[in-house]
């Protein structure tokens, strides 16, 4: 095979990957986000349908081209992120939680704009909790031997929360990457460890996010056997 062609691997492969941030509106104007730039799952898509996979990519408000050839499904909110992932996980391989998913959402939704007054301080914002969505999938596998991965950004003691994470949601795979101020959001490379639930630990040496995405699909790959 010539330079920068792949074998395809994972032909024949259904793979689902989920991108991006979710955003859980306030009201019609607002929203609480987060800095996900939608980057390093796009990178996850182009890779697995350059070797050959069926790709469904759930993208959460991600500023992306649609990579070529691969099924776009955009989502808002945690919940809706949730809805699309488990419908392509039905018949899927493999799925990849790369997006970075709201923890909580806005308990009330004001269906028209939040307005100030003069007199009044500001009410605080209360919150509940959402779903979660790679826990869910890798405890209750929609077919068996599918592999689930998923991503934790971490900033203080990032094997060891990542290990512990790995376990708590039950995946096969954890990329685990370290996060702060100028570090990995919205940037074009990444560094990051991927944790197997063998034990295994595979370093993945600061480069492009294409380098790290090629690496988990070789960790899937030999998974799927
Ligand atoms: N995830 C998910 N659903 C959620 C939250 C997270 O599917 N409601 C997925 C993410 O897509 C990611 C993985 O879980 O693949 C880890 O996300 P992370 O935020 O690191 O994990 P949490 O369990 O939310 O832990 P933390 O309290 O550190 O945020
Ligand atoms: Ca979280």
């Amino acid at each position: 095979l010539a330079r920068g062609v792949r074998e395809p691997d994972l032909a024949g492969r259904h793979v689902v990957v989920s991108a991006g941030g979710t955003r859980e509106p306030l009201d019609p104007v607002r929203f609480l986000g987060n800095r996900s730039s939608g980057k390093q799952g796009y990178a996850l898509a182009r890779s697995a349908a350059a070797r050959g996979a069926r790709v469904t990519l759930v993208s959460a408000n991600a500023s992306l081209p649609d990579p070529a050839g691969v099924d776009v499904v955009p989502v808002g909110t945690a919940v809706e992120l949730r809805e699309a992932v488990l419908r392509a996980a039905a018949d899927a391989d493999a799925v990849v939680m790369a997006a970075a998913v709201a923890d909580f959402r806005p308990a009330v939704y004001a269906a028209g704009k939040i307005k100030k007054k003069d007199d009044q301080e500001p009410a605080p914002i209360a919150l509940v909790r959402n779903p979660d969505v790679l826990a869910e999938i890798a405890g209750d596998r929609a077919r068996p031997g599918q592999v689930i991965v998923g991503f934790a950004a971490e900033t203080d003691d990032v094997l060891a929360n990542g290990r512990a994470k790995l376990k708590r949601k039950g995946c096969d795979l954890l990329v685990v990457n370290e996060v702060g101020e100028h570090k990995t959001f919205g940037a074009e490379e990444n560094e990051a460890v991927v944790l197997g639930a063998d034990g295994s630990e595979t370093p993945v040496a600061h480069g492009p996010k294409e380098a790290l995405a090629e690496t988990v699909w070789d960790l899937v790959a030999e998974r799927l056997g």
